[in-house]
């Protein structure tokens, strides 16, 4: 076949190379936003007078025909023709002949594959944003409905103190708030327009760019033709981001594992979200939430397979930045299924609220309490503590809760204890208490919840 590059060539290209530099095969992915381009560039070459406006017409009406073809699934795609660029270029010389090849005027593959990628991202990461707040909403109404729930707070792993479960959920929407506003963040530089740069160097032909970006909703145009031919920042930026978000949804994923072992008993995963095994019939696996931690780690190859991709690139455009589209398309592809199947999951998770309270109140959680009441009672913070852990020693030793000392033996390690100590080391007291902004009480709980519906709308 003829290449539509082949002028300066007498031999034909050996089959292997074919094989080896053809992108077809995935990147017929952005054929859409590779047909988006190619009208609005169609449609600047005839305003422009660089091309007869009837050829343009033509241009735009066989483009759109494409469109439908492939659309209907009726387009061959052939990697003798490299990439998608250029099957869909050919096919346009196909129906309209000479009208068609002048399509490719002031364009080259450089920037239309540039442009063909920051399109394809600015959808997909409007998309990623719009999963990112049914997330945090799915959150927010869980926080909303276990408003009462305690259940222990833990640092190391450690039982540390008694915390609300809507405050530990609300963590996590903090966590896809700000994911969404790196995806928002990123999206001002995805939305640049590169077309028009041209090889590298731009064209002396009278192309008008702010016209194009306008067509394609772009909200600036690149400033230097070298810069934007051979620019990914939007996509390392890009998934950079996926990499953070998957990194969130693999810490919320671990506490489900966790949390679902018969060990914790803090939740039961819906049926519809675990599997079986095939030896052992009593078992029900959290398989969901294993491979949202588990397809974190693709994620993050991506993001490394692109910042390496381009460490050691010189302007402009290198062959090696075909490379960049796979790793990008199966993070979109990731990150849109992980957080669907988080939207549709966890609003089905069951909690344990009578074990998760009586874990709460165990293991000597309302200590830090105790060393608060004594604060209040005028001793130094770390007289407190010591006076504070010297009790708990004597509990240990002695097989006993902080709950279940007398006075007189609390008396024993500070006459400043007194009466009003009992309530301060109740479960609820202890969460009651911690009213500081940000803290775990009811009260500041609600204020957050509502502060994030606010945001988060
Ligand atoms: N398939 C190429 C890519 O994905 C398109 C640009 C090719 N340009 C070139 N001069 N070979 O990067």
């Amino acid at each position: 076949m003829k290449k539509p590059w082949g002028g300066r060539f007498t031999g034909n290209t050996s089959k292997i190379v074919e094989q080896y530099t053809e992108s077809v095969s995935f990147d017929q992915r952005l054929w859409k936003y590779d047909i988006e381009g190619s009208i609005a560039h169609a449609k600047m070459l005839g305003k422009q007078g660089i091309i007869p406006k009837k050829d343009a017409d033509k241009i735009v009406a066989a483009l759109k025909d494409i469109y439908r073809e492939i659309e209907a699934g009726k387009f061959r795609f052939s990697i003798e023709l490299e990439d998608v660029h250029m099957n869909i270029e050919a096919a346009l010389i196909k129906k309209i002949g000479d009208a068609g090849g002048r399509l490719h005027t002031a364009r080259s593959r450089n920037d239309q594959v540039a442009l063909d990628l920051r399109l394809y991202l600015r959808e997909e990461s409007r998309e990623i944003i719009g999963l990112l707040k049914k997330l945090a909403d799915v959150l927010c109404s869980m926080a909303g409905k276990k408003s009462g729930t305690i259940m222990p707070g833990y640092t190391h792993m450690q039982r540390a103190q008694p915390v609300l479960l809507s405050h530990h959920l609300l963590a996590y929407a903090q966590m896809f708030s700000r994911d969404r506003e790196r995806f928002a963040d990123c999206l001002k530089r995805i939305n640049v327009l590169p077309l028009g740069s041209c090889a590298l160097a731009g064209t002396s032909l009278p192309i008008d760019r702010q016209y194009v970006a306008k067509l394609l909703g772009f909200d600036a145009v690149s400033e230097n033709s070298l810069d934007s031919v051979s620019d990914r920042d939007f996509a390392v930026e890009f998934l950079s981001a996926s990499a953070m978000l998957m990194m969130h949804t693999s810490r919320m994923a671990e506490e489900l594992v966790l949390w679902s072992t018969e060990e914790f008993s803090f939740i039961e995963l819906p049926d519809a979200f675990t599997t079986g095994s095939s030896i052992m019939p009593q078992k029900k696996n959290p398989d969901v939430a294993e491979l949202v931690r588990g397809k974190t780690g693709r994620v993050y190859g991506s993001l490394m397979s692109l910042l390496t991709l381009m460490k050691g690139l010189p302007l402009a455009y290198n062959r090696d930045m075909q490379e960049d589209k796979e790793p990008v398309f199966d993070t979109v592809d990731t990150v849109k299924l992980t957080l669907n199947a988080l939207i549709q999951m966890l609003p089905e998770v069951r909690f344990n609220a009578a074990r998760l309270k009586d874990t709460a109140g165990a293991a000597f959680s309302t200590a830090t309490d105790l060393a608060e009441y004594l604060v209040r009672k005028d001793i130094p913070f770390r007289t407190a503590h010591e006076i504070t852990g010297k009790i708990v020693r004597y509990c240990i030793d002695n097989k006993k809760d902080l709950k279940d000392l007398g006075l007189a033996e609390y008396k024993k390690f500070s006459a400043k204890i007194e009466n009003d100590i009992f309530s301060c080391l109740k479960t609820e007291q202890s969460v009651r208490s911690k009213i500081s902004f940000g803290g775990t009480s009811v009260s500041k709980v609600k204020e957050q919840l509502a502060r994030f519906k606010k945001k988060n709308s």
